[in-house]
C-alpha cells in the first residue's frame, strides 16, 4: 500500500483525543509502513514544550498503548514529532474572535520549504476555536493550495452553530479540502455494513418495509462521565451520540445502493436518508423521544455526583446521559418501519449494534416463534449474526429455539483490525473524504435534532432517572412494548 508523504498538524495536539487516539493510530500506520520517512507529526498545544518534551511525553503516555517489541519502530515515529507553541487566542464559549494569536512564525519557520507535500491541519480542539484557528494559518500564509483541514466534533451545538462554523471554515478551505470526523464511520463493521448489503443480493429484495418489521439501533456504554461534567452538561446524549454516530449509522442502513463506491454517490444517498426523517416536534416529542439520567446504583455515583471539576448546576440536572427515539423514514423503502435509537451510559453491557427485525412468518405451523432477526455488531466484538428458528433436538413434540449463525470477523480473519481512527488518518492522508461528513449531511442531522433539543429545552419536566448499571429509564421499554415490540436484549 502506499506510504504518504505530508506534514500532520495537531492543533490540541497534547490533548486527551491526541494522545489516546490521533497517536496511538499514526504510530500503527507507521509500522504498516503509510508514513513516508519525511512525514512529520507536528503537535501545536499552548504547553509551551520544545521537541523533546514532547516526544518525551508521548513516550511516557503513548508507548504504553501500543505493542511492545519494536524499540527502532517506535524511535522511528517519535523522531517525527514536533511541538510548536501557539496560541490563537480564544478565552471562553462567547470568544470567537480572540485577541489575536501567536505562535504562527515558529509553525511556519517549520513548514517553510514544504509546500508541495500535502499538508493536514488536524482541529482535535473545541469548536468554538475552529473559525480563528482557519482565519490566523491563513493569515499565516500557512494555507497552500495541498492542504486539508480534519474537524472533530462536536460540529456545533444546533443546527445555527453549525452553520455558523460551517461558513467560518468555508471561507478559507474549499469544501473538497473540509474533513469532518466521525469515528463511527471508521468502524470496521460500519464499513462491512456496506459490502453486507451492497456485495450480497439476497439482503436487497427482502431489505424494505414488506419484510421488515422495525429496525434497532443500539450504543451502550458501561462508562459514566467523570471529568467529563463541563462538556457533558452543554451536552447531553443526543448531542454527544445521537446527532452524528447513530445517525450515520441510520443512514447506512437505510439508504438506496448508490451506484458506484465513491465519495459523493455515497454521501448523495445518506443525505436523501436524513432529508427523509420524519420531523419530530412539539407535542410529538413526548411520545417519541425519552431522556434519562443516571442515579446512584450498582456501587456507582449518580451523574450529579460524578468527580468532577465543576460543582453540578441546574443544567446538570437537566442533561440527559440516556435517550431512545422513535424516528421514521418517510420514503418508499421504509414507510411504516421505526427505526428506535437508544444509546445511553452507565448501561449494564458495553454494546453497539444494529438489529434488523423481520416480520414473523405469515401463518405459522408450529408453537412459538419470532426471531428472524438481522444483528450486526460494531463493539464489543465486531461480528454478524443472523438469528433464526430451528428445531430442538428430540423425538417428541417440536420445539422450537431461536439460534444464531454467527459470523466473528476476529475468529474468520486474521489480520488486526485496525482502530477507527487508524483508517481515518490513512483516508486523510490519501485525500478520500467518503468516510467523513459532508456539509449538507451534518445540518441535516441537526435540522432532525434541533426541534427535539427545543421541546426538552423548555420542558418542565427532569429526565427520568435510571441507577447506573440498568438498561435505561422504564420509559425507554413503553417506546417500543406499546406496539407490542421489545429491545433485542430483553428477549435473550
Ligand atoms: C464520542 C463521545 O464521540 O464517542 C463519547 O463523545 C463516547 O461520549 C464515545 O463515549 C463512544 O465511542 P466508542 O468508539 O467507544 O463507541
Amino acid at each position: 500500500s502506499a506510504a504518504y508523504t505530508a506534514d500532520l498538524v495537531v492543533f490540541g495536539g497534547t490533548g486527551d483525543l491526541s494522545m489516546r487516539k490521533l497517536l496511538p493510530a499514526l504510530y500503527h500506520s507507521d509500522r504498516d509502513g503509510r508514513l513516508s520517512p519525511e512525514t512529520r507529526i507536528i503537535a501545536l498545544s499552548r504547553g509551551g514544550l520544545d521537541d523533546e518534551d514532547f516526544r518525551g511525553k508521548v513516550d511516557a503516555e503513548v508507548r504504553d498503548q501500543v505493542p511492545a517489541g519494536d524499540p527502532a519502530g517506535w524511535r522511528r515515529f517519535v523522531n517525527r514529532l514536533h511541538h510548536v507553541t501557539v496560541d490563537v487566542g480564544v478565552q471562553n464559549a462567547d470568544d470567537t474572535a480572540g485577541p489575536g494569536g501567536s505562535g504562527w512564525d515558529a509553525l511556519a519557520a517549520l513548514l517553510a520549504g514544504h509546500e508541495d507535500r500535502d499538508r493536514v491541519f488536524y482541529l482535535a480542539s473545541p469548536p468554538r476555536t475552529f473559525g480563528t484557528f482557519c482565519r490566523e494559518v491563513a493569515a499565516a500564509g500557512l494555507v497552500t493550495p495541498r492542504s486539508r483541514v480534519v474537524l472533530e466534533k462536536p460540529l456545533g451545538h444546533d443546527l445555527a452553530s453549525a452553520q455558523h462554523i460551517n461558513d467560518e471554515v468555508g471561507a478559507i478551505f474549499d469544501e473538497q479540502q473540509i474533513f469532518r470526523i466521525d469515528h463511527y464511520l471508521g468502524k470496521e463493521t460500519v464499513q462491512n455494513l456496506l459490502v453486507l448489503r451492497f456485495a450480497n443480493a439476497f439482503l436487497e429484495p427482502i431489505w424494505n418495509s414488506l419484510w421488515i418489521d422495525h429496525v434497532q439501533i443500539t450504543a451502550a456504554e458501561t462508562v459514566g462521565t467523570p471529568g467529563r461534567r463541563g462538556y457533558y452538561d452543554h451536552a447531553g446524549a443526543l448531542r454527544d451520540m445521537v446527532q452524528n454516530h447513530l445517525l450515520q449509522l441510520l443512514c447506512l442502513t437505510a439508504m438506496e445502493p448508490p451506484a458506484r463506491n465513491d465519495r459523493e454517490a455515497i454521501r448523495d444517498e445518506k443525505v436523501k436518508v436524513l432529508q427523509s426523517l420524519r420531523p419530530i416536534t412539539g407535542g410529538e416529542v413526548d411520545r417519541f423521544t425519552v431522556r434519562g439520567q443516571y442515579v446512584e446504583g450498582d456501587g456507582m455515583p449518580g451523574y450529579l455526583d460524578e468527580p468532577g471539576s465543576t460543582p453540578p448546576t441546574e443544567e446538570s440536572c437537566r442533561v440527559e446521559t440516556f435517550t431512545a427515539i422513535r424516528a421514521e423514514i418517510r420514503n418508499w423503502r421504509w414507510a411504516g418501519v421505526p427505526f428506535y435509537l437508544r444509546t445511553g451510559k452507565r448501561m449494564p453491557r458495553r454494546v453497539s449494534e444494529i438489529v434488523v427485525q423481520f416480520k414473523d412468518v405469515p401463518h405459522s405451523i408450529f408453537p412459538g416463534g419470532m426471531p428472524n432477526r438481522l444483528v450486526l455488531r460494531l463493539q464489543p466484538e465486531d461480528g454478524i449474526e443472523l438469528h433464526i428458528m430451528a428445531k430442538e433436538p428430540g423425538a417428541g413434540e417440536v420445539t422450537l429455539k431461536p439460534v444464531p449463525l454467527s459470523l466473528s470477523f476476529g475468529k474468520t480473519f486474521t489480520a488486526r483490525v485496525p482502530e477507527a481512527y487508524e483508517r481515518l488518518l490513512t483516508d486523510v492522508l490519501a485525500g478520500n473524504p467518503t468516510l467523513f461528513m459532508r456539509r449538507d449531511e451534518v445540518e441535516a442531522a441537526w435540522r432532525w435534532i434541533d426541534p427535539i433539543l427545543a421541546a426538552w429545552e423548555t420542558s418542565t419536566e427532569l429526565p427520568e432517572p435510571y441507577p447506573a448499571g440498568t438498561a435505561g429509564p422504564e420509559g425507554a421499554r413503553e417506546l417500543l412494548g406499546r406496539s407490542g415490540r421489545s429491545w433485542h436484549e430483553e428477549e435473550s
